[in-house]
């Protein structure tokens, strides 16, 4: 039985975290950690918390008084740490934050964790799981090889510049205080739960909502795209069979160019639509309420600066030490995340509501179509 601390469990990835984890280790005590910044929600834990299957706080990362006392209290053994600010155009608007919590709330995390396992003499039993991203490595062009665990650091936005940094934290606090921490770096991910100002569901609720779908630059970008429940299942394993200091780099093998993955969100609303009727009242400003295409909505517009061009992951190490392989194929898994959001209306409205529609006139407002 371990105690473990999941920090950002209230985020999207974190929150699929929390539910995998309760049904693969239902022995192990979970408490989860999160801000609740305007990315996060607790709806999906609600049931959990009040029977008790869950401890939750809400605090920050970076308040030192408040991880010590934590860690005191409930003596945890894992932390997997999650907690982030994740978005690459808030990054781009507002890159304080993410120095902030990024980097400065990962050391205080990493010192607490540090200081508390070497005081219990728990350095060699205790794991630290630090959460990061394909980003750091930069961007891709059309023939290169997918990134390794040895690929060179060449962050390119604030966001993956604030990981990088974190990630360096984590790298040295192994080799210097014998911290027993493990990193790993996953591409793309989607799935229930991700916040609407991500690519996947933004287009699927602009879409709903019959608003355009606005595809940066020419949407010739790649990204490689690894659902939630893939990562979740690697980040438990990771934890509990990875060997300490090591990196491991997560992806799903499914790099598709943005421009495909926005159409084939068109097809899976319009085909939703075509089997099912009461869509059409339920959504009437979609345009597959009135028998057109979602297609129609698609508009080019200004490119987000200093946008990276490819990202791909090479998971050898992964599959090879742990002899798993990722499950969910993207044309299987798209669809059945379009439908996890016409099944999850109330969610995603709640979500989009107040300071949500600030931000999409913030980041949309000056973007023209081109
Ligand atoms: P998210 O933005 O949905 O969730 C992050 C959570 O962290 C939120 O609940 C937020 O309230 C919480 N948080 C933010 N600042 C905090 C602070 N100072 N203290 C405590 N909690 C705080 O992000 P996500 O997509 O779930 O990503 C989770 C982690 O995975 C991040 O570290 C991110 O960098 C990494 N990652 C995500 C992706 C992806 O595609 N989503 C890909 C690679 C890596
Ligand atoms: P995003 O979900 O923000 O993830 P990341 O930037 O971390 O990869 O964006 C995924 C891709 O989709 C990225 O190439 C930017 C692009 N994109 C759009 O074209 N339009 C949008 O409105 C958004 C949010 C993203």
């Amino acid at each position: 039985m371990q105690s473990v601390l999941i920090t950002g469990g209230a985020g999207f990835i974190g929150q699929n975290l929390v539910h995998a984890w309760r049904a693969a280790r239902p022995t192990d005590r979970l408490t989860v950690l999160d801000a609740m910044t305007y990315a996060a929600n607790v709806r999906s834990l609600e049931p959990l918390i009040a029977d008790r299957s869950i401890g939750f706080v809400k605090g920050d990362i970076g308040d030192a008084a408040l991880m010590q006392r934590l860690f005191d209290q409930h003596k945890f053994s894992r932390v997997a740490h999650l907690a982030a600010e994740s978005h690459v155009d808030r990054s781009i608007s507002d890159p304080e934050a993410f120095l902030q919590t990024n980097v400065l709330g990962t050391f205080t995390l990493l010192k607490t964790a540090l200081d508390h396992w070497r005081a219990a003499a728990k350095l060699d039993t205790a794991r630290f799981l630090h959460v990061s991203t394909d980003e750091v490595y930069g961007s891709l062009g059309p023939a290169d090889p997918a990134f390794t665990e040895s690929s060179p650091y060449r962050p390119n936005s604030p966001y993956a510049a604030s990981k990088a940094s974190s990630d360096h934290l984590v790298r040295a606090f192994v080799a210097t205080y014998g911290m027993p921490a493990l990193i790993t770096n996953c591409s793309n991910n989607y799935g229930p739960y991700q916040h609407p100002e991500k690519l996947i569901p933004l287009m699927i609720i602009h879409a709903l909502e019959g608003k355009p779908l606005p595809i940066y630059g020419d949407g010739s970008n790649i990204r490689d795209w690894l659902h939630v429940s893939d990562h979740c299942s690697a980040l438990m394993h990771v934890i509990e069979h990875g060997r300490t200091g090591e990196t491991y780099n997560v992806g799903g093998r499914n790099e598709r160019t943005n421009r495909y993955v926005v159409s084939l969100i068109c097809d899976a609303i319009d085909a939703a639509f075509a089997a099912d009727p009461a869509l059409a009242t339920r959504f009437p400003s979609c345009p597959a309420a009135a028998a057109s295409s979602c297609r129609t909505l698609i508009s080019y517009v200004t490119d987000r600066p200093g946008h990276d061009h490819r990202y791909a992951i090479d998971a050898s190490k992964f599959v090879r030490e742990f002899g798993r392989n990722f499950d969910v194929g993207f044309e299987t898994g798209l669809p059945q995340t379009v439908q996890w959001y016409l099944d999850h209306e109330p969610w995603w409205r709640d979500v989009t509501s107040g300071a949500y529609k600030a931000w999409i006139e913030q980041n949309y407002g000056f973007r023209r179509a081109v």
